[in-house]
């Protein structure tokens, strides 16, 4: 195998067509408004749009206008007649192996019974609704329920401490959250409902909240407030009428890090969104009717919204849901469930792969893994080495491995090997090429494009339908973070090379935007939530690369005075954290120190401080105030290690 000119699985199935791709691809940019006419037939629509792209006031794209579409309806009422009314949507399984199969039909007669308690709680077409639940089926129910009566849902991942929820309550003014008592990991039960109180003493919109009984354990119900969502949801059969929406109404608020201020809500709308996360999965998975499709995300970030609910349902396929930790009660957890289930296609992250891999070759070999046909990876750069082990352990070398490069803002993949067009040679760690109507380039500060094998910045240089409407009440930020830096273009904030053969390997973050086990956090939201700590006088927050993480987080604090001999003051720390924003958001390392690195304005300078403690050249200092701050970091990391 030449591994230069890239890596092609074993089997009949996997000829390359480069041409076929190049054909599609190219035809997508040539006649862009046929292309898309064409591909938005994989909806029904209630009313055709008149116009496939309206560009006359960029960057507010707007596709499909005057279409009229209900997302849930694509997801289910239109399956009941064409013969799937009994395959099974989710095949759902608990970390205690409980199992659950919901069919086509199950769903839409529970996604229209909540419809109808969503209505008769005074949800309306329009409102918000928070939704904070772990990873069952209430989940893509309620999802699709307010999708069915146009209220436009927010979930929040229940790995989210109290504040972070608050924050996401508060912008988005939800009148109602929809939880669960709790969930369960790692054998444990995760507070949801408390951490629901604690959110709700700090915001002052929310007049409902629906409870899913899960664990069952005692929780506190607030009269007049809480209700128990086996109460509200009727038995029996509840039609309800779907929306007409338009292809440019809101669907949901996605929250997500940048590099300052809280979170960005990313709105995405029915139409464009539902047409982009239905046919890239075709494209790049080509999942066939009869497959297993299995995407181990979770739902409260972008890829479960996009690839376990919307595009697997809207193609009328089967999905394994997975509640749980992927090394409970043992290593084996995937290798099992793949087994057990025959699943043909795996879809998770890098961080997930490699520590998996740590455990050895033993766990994939306890399990016949034969049903694999496809696998793939999304949330960070996939390194060669996890590439490989996953390639011939879970693949048995037969397997192609689609790695797909896309963001919350995107709606779904940007570049990605596309096994539905023709599979390329794969290479591993690139993403390889963009999808249809992607139209990326690779550049340098002044904007100008870079020559093969340099590293850039990628921008795109066109709107695609999976585009993010704006940021939630928030245009002026959409515009500014997003179109400033390169007028006319879409700045995502990565690092990319494009090979001689023109092939994308993109190389993380070029902004102070971090990536936790393929999950984005923003330095900023930790080091707001450290100064607002009555003990923190001042923090820097950076990501260290980490082998098994991608990155992780560190912290450089400086303590007041008065707490200056309290010895459990960063035990306290730690656990504020992880109750405000959630464990992912807990610092590896907090170190403590009597000064920062500022400049003469007094400006912390995080770039110093990432620099110093990484043992790399901290570039400028002549700004720099004090250098005995340098000093000290350079002796805390020593100390540390
Ligand atoms: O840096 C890129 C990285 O994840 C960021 C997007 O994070 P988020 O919006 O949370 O969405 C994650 C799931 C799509 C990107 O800006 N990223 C995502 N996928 C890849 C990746 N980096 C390299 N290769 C990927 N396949």
């Amino acid at each position: 195998m030449d591994e230069e000119k890239g890596i092609l699985p074993t089997g009949e199935y996997y000829t390359p067509h480069m041409n076929r791709y190049r054909e599609v691809y190219e035809r997508s940019l040539r006649e862009p408004e046929k292309f898309w006419s064409e591909q938005a037939q994989v909806l029904d629509w209630f009313r055709t749009w008149d116009r496939v792209l309206d560009d006359s006031n960029p960057p507010f794209y707007r596709w499909f206008v005057n279409g009229k579409l209900n997302v849930s309806y694509n997801c289910l009422d239109r399956h009941l007649k064409q013969h799937r009314r009994n395959k099974a949507a989710y095949i759902w399984v608990a970390e205690n192996g409980e199992e659950k199969i919901v069919t086509y039909d199950g769903l839409y007669r529970r996604v229209n019974n909540f419809a109808r308690a969503l209505q008769d709680l005074g949800i309306r077409r329009g409102d918000r609704v928070v939704i904070y639940l772990p990873m069952i089926l209430e989940a893509p129910v309620a999802m699709l329920a307010c999708a069915r009566i146009g209220a436009v849902f927010s979930f929040v991942f229940a790995g989210f401490g109290a504040q972070a929820l608050a924050d996401r309550i508060k912008d988005s003014e939800a009148t109602m959250v929809i939880t669960a008592d709790g969930g369960f990991r790692n054998g444990k039960i995760v507070e949801l409902k408390k951490t629901v109180d604690e959110a709700l003493e700090m915001t002052s919109t929310v007049r409902t909240v629906v409870v899913v009984k899960r664990t069952g354990h005692e929780v506190n119900m607030e009269e007049g407030r809480d209700v128990w969502w086996h109460d509200v949801v009727k038995d029996g059969m509840n039609y309800v009428e779907p929306e007409w929406m338009d292809a440019n109404d809101p669907l949901f608020i996605l929250y997500t890090s940048g590099t300052t201020g809280k979170p960005k809500g990313a709105l995405h709308g029915n139409g464009g969104y539902s047409v982009w996360v239905a046919n890239t999965l075709r494209w790049a998975f080509d999942p066939q009717e009869d497959d297993r499709w299995w995407c181990a995300a979770d739902i409260g970030w972008i890829t479960g919204h996009s690839y376990i609910v919307f595009a697997p349902l809207i193609l009328g396929l089967t999905s394994i849901m997975y509640e749980g930790s992927i090394t409970y009660p043992a290593p084996d957890r995937l290798w099992e469930i793949v087994e057990r289930y025959r699943v043909n296609i795996l879809y998770t992250s890098p961080t997930a792969i490699r520590t998996l891999m740590r455990y050895g070759e033993k766990y994939p070999k306890m399990h016949d893994l034969s049903s694999l046909k496809t696998l793939g990876t999304v949330g960070e750069p996939i390194n060669p080495a996890a590439w490989k082990w996953y390639y011939e352990n879970i693949g048995g070398s037969r397997c192609p491995i689609i790695d797909t490069y896309w963001q919350t803002e995107t709606g779904g993949f940007m570049i990605s090997p596309q096994l539905g067009l023709g599979l390329v040679p794969l290479k591993p760690g690139s993403a390889t090429f963009p999808m249809p109507g992607v139209d990326p380039v690779v550049v340098d500060e002044s904007g100008r494009e870079l020559p093969p094998e340099q590293k850039g910045y990628i921008i795109y240089r066109r709107p695609w339908p999976g585009m993010f409407l704006t940021l939630y009440r928030d245009p002026e930020r959409f515009k500014k973070v997003y179109f400033e830096r390169f007028p006319g273009n879409y700045f995502c904030g990565d690092y990319c090379v494009k090979d001689k053969d023109g092939y994308y390997w993109l190389l993380g973050r070029a902004d102070e935007v971090l990536n936790v086990s393929g999950h984005r956090l923003g330095t900023i939201e930790v080091e707001d939530a450290l100064i607002s700590y009555k003990e923190v006088a001042e923090a820097a927050v950076f990501g260290r690369p980490d082998p098994v993480k991608g990155e992780v987080i560190v912290a450089f604090v400086v303590i007041k005075d008065e707490f200056a001999h309290d010895r459990d003051v960063v035990q306290r720390i730690r656990k504020r954290i992880r109750e405000d924003l959630g464990p992912i958001y807990v610092p590896e390392e907090i170190h403590v120190v009597t000064k920062l690195p500022k400049t003469r304005s007094g400006k912390i300078m995080r770039r110093v401080v990432k620099a110093v403690a990484l043992g790399q050249l901290p570039g400028d200092i002549s700004t720099l105030e004090d250098s005995a701050s340098v000093e000290e970091i350079k002796t805390a990391i020593e100390e540390f290690r």
